[in-house]
């Protein structure tokens, strides 16, 4: 298993981009399950999670070819409309095939994604509201068979703003009979980069980007156009690097980024103390001393809680001690026991956790435990004197591309061992 030699602490120079977002190109890959025309994505990130929806795609019989930074997919012959066990199990970001396959051909085998890492990660408001579009659902040795004689819209509200069900339910919309209006929708980056490139396709969908999306259905596979989308740049990402940033005191300029996606990201570290200097799609940051926060996770526009493990890192470099609590999942903790061997003092108190500030972090070995873990590892060993051998890395390579060539560049002296493939 691959693992990251890190040498801290480091300094880093210089500019980066972040890559396309995962999370608003794994949605992405599931929409081109809609269309019998062909779609060509720009810059799809070299990441696991990617390349594990583009084998799931080819299973379900979509033709994919890459040319350079363009990915053509042609959908127009399905051989299948089942989702099996061993795909979904690796990725759950899987189940957003369920609504593209169902309202096109009305009836499909999705396996349950089952749990992970950092919580049980239901699926029920995406099930709950397909069934009030007519659809019927039925869970049976670890699968969901859906079937419909033909989507209803609906008026639906969802009692959560989910990410995923505000994206299948959408996708699965444009094959209603009628417009279909979502409340309370997923407003995150991502879901409107989805609505938009739906719209791209000639989808007719008012909303995007809110918390009302009205979707017009009577749609067809062959009614949407061909077309070409680059998705936006990984807010993620960014504030990763933004990140790593301020706990190696350095300046680095950080591009490819809409910055309005990270306001409240921004707002955060701001308060902290931090400066930026803020363009059209890049952030500067600049070397800064951090004081203490209070932050807690939230649907957009709210604190991300991808970012949790990462700010929960940089807090321990603070002046003063911090408090986070995570609100959307149960278990998203599992980087405090490894930042605690690398000498952080960090206690939790049921979904909150105390950071002492000032602390002192001294390399060791430490363990990943899931995707945005592993960056708080990463950033930790960034700012501990000595070397840390971050093992289990491919939670990292899940969600970053090629992320040590990147800090490598900016000057922070990492290595990957046993280099095997990145995916
Ligand atoms: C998306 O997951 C992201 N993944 C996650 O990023 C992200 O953490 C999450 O949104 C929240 O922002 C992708 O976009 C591929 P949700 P998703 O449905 O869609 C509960 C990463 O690190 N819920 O908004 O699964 C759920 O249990 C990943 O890149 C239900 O109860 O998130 C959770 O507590 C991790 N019932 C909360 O809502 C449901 O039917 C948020 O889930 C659906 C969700």
């Amino acid at each position: 298993m691959d693992r990251l030699i890190i040498e801290g602490p480091s300094k880093m120079s210089g500019e980066v981009a972040v890559s396309s977002a995962k999370n608003a190109y794994l949605p992405i890959l599931a929409a081109t399950l809609v269309t019998s025309k062909p779609v060509h994505l720009k810059n799809l990130p070299d990441l696991k999670d990617i390349k594990t929806m583009i084998k799931l795609l080819t299973h379900l019989g979509v033709v994919v070819e890459t040319k350079g930074d363009v990915t053509s997919f042609d959908s127009s012959k399905i051989l299948s409309n089942e989702a099996t066990y061993d795909l979904v199990k690796t990725m759950r970001a899987s189940i957003l095939v369920l609504g593209p396959i169902l309202g096109r051909f009305l009836e499909s085998k999705i396996s349950l994604p089952g749990g992970c890492a950092i919580g049980a990660r239901p699926i029920d408001l995406h099930l709950k509201n397909l069934k009030k579009m007519n659809a019927n659902i039925t869970i049976e040795s670890g699968y969901v068979y859906a079937k419909t004689n033909g989507l209803k819209s609906a008026d639906i509200t969802l009692n959560f703003p989910s990410v995923g069900a505000t994206e299948n339910l959408m996708m699965a919309a444009l094959f209603a009979d009628g417009e279909t209006v979502i409340e309370n929708a997923a407003m995150e980056p991502e879901v409107e980069d989805l609505a938009n490139f739906l719209i791209a396709m000639g989808a007719k969908i008012q909303g995007s980007g809110t918390s009302r999306l009205s979707i017009k259905g009577n749609m067809k596979a062959d009614d949407f156009k061909e077309v070409t989308y680059e998705a936006i740049g990984d807010r993620i990402e960014a504030g990763t690097l933004i990140m790593a940033a301020l706990i190696t005191n350095s300046k680095i300029k950080v591009k490819n980024i809409n910055p309005r996606h990270l306001s409240v990201v921004l707002h955060v570290l701001e308060e902290m103390g931090a400066a930026f200097e803020i363009g059209k799609n890049f952030i500067t940051v600049k070397p800064s001393k951090l004081k203490w926060s209070k932050i807690h996770t939230a649907p957009y526009p709210g604190f991300p809680t991808d970012l949790q493990a990462q700010i929960m890192t940089l807090a321990t470099k603070a002046e003063g001690a911090s408090i986070i609590r995570e609100e959307i999942f149960e278990n998203r903790f599992m980087h405090v026991p490894e930042l605690v061997r690398l000498g952080a003092e960090i206690e939790l108190i049921g979904n909150a956790a105390i950071i002492q500030g000032n602390t002192k972090l001294t390399g060791c070995p430490v363990m990943c435990t899931d995707l945005r873990a592993s960056a708080a590892l990463v950033l930790a060993a960034m700012s501990a004197e000595g070397v840390t051998d971050v093992q289990r890395v491919y939670h990292l390579d899940r969600g970053y591309e090629r992320l040590e060539e990147k800090l490598k560049m900016l000057g922070v002296k990492i290595e990957r061992s046993n280099p095997g493939e990145y995916l």
